[in-house]
């Protein structure tokens, strides 16, 4: 028979079929994934038969080269001689014992391939196959870029594992977003033999957009558990409608101070204006906020307040009127109505403070 004419890995498989029924090999064709820098053990044994193996043959054949070549002999006296990968081989077996095994130390991905070991024994030979898959996690990221809303779809963000062997799995998780969220996973193989698996998102990017959080996923034969990468989404968008809201809104007639509130990204700068602007006391402005401290009926008046950023603007606007300057407002216009229909209306000189206020209502107690 004609057990070592083989020239492709099927022929090889064939041929090795035959060996066990001749040579007694036990294992059948192995198939080993073992991580990059790892030591790995390729297990040849004959240990079924009483003959004695003569010699050892390793043989290896890569995507490249598909001959298979010898790297490693075995002898009978336990003498091994290189033929390739000098530091990186070593026997760990012994031919007392039919066990020709050999350690392939700190693998690299050049070590990925097809490994056949021959064995000798009173002129016939076995063969084992062993095929070595050297596994390289991913690399994960997710990036992405701020976006300025508009109406048309965009790719949003993408996520990336790349460097992996054999190649990770990417997708993402949407959550409600799954249905205005469209996906695209692309692989691209490098030379080495590795992957670099790509998943881009594509939206349109409203603001109901900005700030959702959304989760790419990389699963690899390597990892004990999903890689999961969060992502949150950031959309530049114009101020759309403006609120300004007092700071006690139960008892809006007494504000002293009014907020500006709007939706836009990013922060806005704020101005305020006061309406038809005249000669008297300014009120203060900071940022957001107008400030309009108590018994000050000339602040009484229309207030814009307009919010912009890069990409528009938007304004809105606050009547405030405070009648008295009194912090007991109630009493005040009590006051005001009972002044009205007591007195004339140069009463209303009068009634700009506090104390003048309760001077007032003390003097309609009396009355
Ligand atoms: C195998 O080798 C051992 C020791 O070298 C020897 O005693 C034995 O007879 C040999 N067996 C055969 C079948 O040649
Ligand atoms: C062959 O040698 C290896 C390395 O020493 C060992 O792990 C393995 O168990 C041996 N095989 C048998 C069948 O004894
Ligand atoms: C979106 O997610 C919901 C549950 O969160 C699921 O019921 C639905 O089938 C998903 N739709 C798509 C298009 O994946
Ligand atoms: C404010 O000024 C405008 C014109 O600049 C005028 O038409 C309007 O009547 C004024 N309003 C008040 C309350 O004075």
């Amino acid at each position: 028979m004609h057990l070592l004419e083989e020239r492709k890995a099927f022929t090889l498989f064939l041929c090795f079929l035959k060996c066990i029924s001749t040579a007694g090999v036990k294992n059948s064709v192995h198939n080993k994934a073992v991580m990059i820098g790892e030591d790995a053990t390729l297990f040849c044994d004959l240990t079924a038969t009483q003959e004695n193996t003569s010699r050892v043959v390793w043989q290896k054949q890569t995507s490249e080269n598909h001959q298979p070549e010898t790297f490693f002999i075995i002898h009978k006296d336990g003498r091994t001689e290189h033929r390739d990968l000098q530091d990186h081989v070593r026997f760990v077996g012994n031919l007392m014992e039919n066990n020709g095994s050999i350690q392939l130390m700190g693998l690299k991905l050049v070590d990925d391939g097809i490994y056949t070991c021959i064995f000798t024994i009173n002129e016939q030979q076995a063969q084992k196959v062993i095929s070595v898959t050297v596994l390289v996690p991913p690399v994960g990221s997710v990036m992405g870029s701020t976006h300025v809303s508009g109406a048309f779809s965009v790719d949003l963000a993408s996520c990336m594992a790349s460097g992996a062997r054999p190649a990770a799995r990417v997708f993402w998780r949407l959550g409600a977003l799954n249905t205005s969220l469209n996906t695209h996973t692309s692989s691209t193989e490098h030379s080495d033999g590795t992957f670099t698996v790509q998943s881009h998102i594509y939206g349109v990017p409203s603001k109901h957009l900005h700030q959702k959080k959304i989760q790419c996923v990389v699963q690899h034969i390597t990892f004990t558990e999903d890689l999961e990468l969060e992502y949150q989404i950031n959309v530049h968008y114009p101020p759309d409608l403006v609120i300004i809201s007092p700071d006690d809104p139960n008892n809006p007639a007494e504000a002293e101070e009014y907020h500006c509130e709007v939706d836009c990204n990013p922060t806005p700068t704020y101005i305020w204006k006061r309406m038809n602007e005249s000669e008297g006391r300014a009120p203060r402005y900071e940022g957001n906020k107008l400030f309009l401290p108590k018994s000050s009926v000339d602040l009484n008046g229309v207030y814009i307040c307009t919010a912009s950023n890069q990409y528009g603007s938007a304004s809105g606007s606050v009547l405030h009127v405070n009648l008295t300057g009194c912090s007991v407002f109630r009493w005040c216009i009590l006051g005001v109505i009972f002044i009205v229909v007591l007195c004339s209306s140069v009463v209303l000189k009068y009634s700009s403070g506090r104390k003048t206020c309760g001077v007032l209502i003390k003097k309609q107690g009396r009355t």
